[in-house]
């Protein structure tokens, strides 16, 4: 039996959805983990499952409402309580409530009231799930760093097939563990992190750009900050909220983000470079609107400037990491751009597998550091991803410390 959360106070809030059965599961993983778990449930989540099921197997009361007689005033004593608060199913209207500070029973207001940290797991109707609000909601939680378990896509309640359904059991256990366990092993380091696009100006209304939205760097930059780094992230233009407790940086050109990276790379220790840069953007940039005609109309490109291979000599001993998106022979463009860029570790994304790339939650990436070591990983959260370059990192620069001992 794993007791991986011994002495642990876990608080696992039920929702009203179809599958407040699964969060049955959940509790047993959670009390075989070693966790103390105390059950929230909202009025909706009784429609679905009785708060007995979870009393018996929690041995713990059940808390349903704000107004129980009792000495105590609940949510304060709870949320003060608890270590972390799982939200397992999460429903729009839950999601909804919490990112817009709304108190009104029992959960949210502990909510409300508490520090602890979050983790969150959305199901619902892939329909409900695409819905824009939704989707801004869930920014707003994750810059406020809740952590959010994506849904899976299948069968849904409906009928229908889409994303929406409750991620599994070992995905959400494992996000718990990953909350609780966080590791400090970036305390004291400044972590550089670029993120999204760039955008190359053609006239005052027009540009280049590419499809990155951002989110791998973000999550990255939420990891980083939650093992302990000071966080700069220099973030081309994406509508995502800035993580907390992140010095956020808003670029919109390839050669501003390169400005930020070199204003900012004296304090850093650690380089992370996320961010899709245009490689060329236009020759000239027209002061005024481009006036449409009958003509073909020209545009000459220059390359923009390489802020991974332009940081040269000045790097030092930092751990500099990039990224390659990649849609042919990936392993081998990566590999020699892990060379020519004098790179630590490349992070090689082919961006035509399905799950992997631009504007998605997930991505399949297979990590390669300098000295031949190649680590393919599986379709993860971007979340999950984040962690384990992060590790990959931790490991170089343990192994970069071993190696100027051996040296000197
Ligand atoms: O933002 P998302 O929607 O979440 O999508 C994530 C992602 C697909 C953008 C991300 O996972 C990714 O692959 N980022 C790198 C994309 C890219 O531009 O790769 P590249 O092969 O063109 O560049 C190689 C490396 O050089 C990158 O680390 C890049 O940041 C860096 N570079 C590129 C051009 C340039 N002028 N200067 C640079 O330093």
């Amino acid at each position: 039996m794993e007791t991986t959360l011994r002495d642990k106070h876990v608080l696992l809030a039920v929702t009203g959805s179809i599958a407040a059965y699964k969060s049955v599961l959940i509790l047993r993983r959670l009390v075989e983990a070693g966790a103390r778990v105390t059950v929230v449930m909202t009025s909706s989540a009784r429609q679905f499952i009785t708060p007995l099921t979870f009393q018996v197997l929690s041995r713990r009361p059940v808390y349903t409402s704000l107004f129980d007689p009792s000495d105590e005033i609940r949510h304060l004593t709870l949320a003060e309580q608890v270590d972390l608060i799982l939200i397992a199913p999460a429903t729009a209207n839950i999601i909804g409530k919490i990112a817009n500070g709304i108190a009104d029973d029992l959960l949210t207001t502990l909510v409300t009231a508490s520090r602890a940290p979050m983790v969150m797991a959305p199901a619902m109707d892939g329909d409900m799930w695409n819905y824009p609000v939704l989707q801004r909601n869930l920014s707003v939680l994750d810059g406020l760093g809740v952590q959010i378990v994506p849904p899976e896509e299948g069968p849904l309640a409906s009928g229908k097939e889409g994303v929406g359904r409750l991620a599994s059991e070992e995905r959400i256990l494992s996000a718990v563990l990953s909350r609780l366990s966080r590791r400090c092993d970036l305390i004291g380091e400044t972590v550089l992190i670029t993120a999204g696009p760039t955008r190359e100006p053609i006239d005052p209304v027009r540009y280049l750009t590419n499809r990155s939205s951002g989110k791998m760097g973000y999550a990255l930059a939420r990891a980083a900050r939650w093992r302990g780094a000071r966080v700069i992230l220099v973030s081309g233009p994406t509508s995502l909220a800035g993580p907390a407790n992140v010095e956020r940086v808003l670029v919109q050109t390839a050669e501003e983000m390169r400005d930020a990276v070199r204003r900012y790379f004296p304090e850093t220790t650690l380089l992370i470079m996320a961010a899709a840069v245009a490689d060329y953007r236009p020759r000239f940039r027209a002061d005024q609107k481009l006036k449409k005609d009958t003509s073909t109309l020209f545009l000459e490109l220059e390359p923009t400037p390489d802020i991974l291979s332009d940081l040269g000599p000045e790097r030092g001993s930092r751990i500099v990491a990039g990224f390659a998106a990649e849609t042919e022979d990936v392993l081998n463009r990566a590999r020699a751009k892990l060379e020519q860029k004098g790179l630590d570790l490349i992070v090689a994304n082919d961006v035509t597998q399905e799950g992997a790339g631009f504007d998605l939650d997930t991505n399949i990436v297979t990590l390669m550091d300098a000295h031949g070591t190649t680590t393919a990983l599986p379709k993860l959260s971007k979340a999950e991803v984040a962690e384990r370059i992060l590790d990959e990192i931790v490991k170089l620069k343990a192994r970069s410390r071993t190696d100027d001992r051996i040296i000197r």
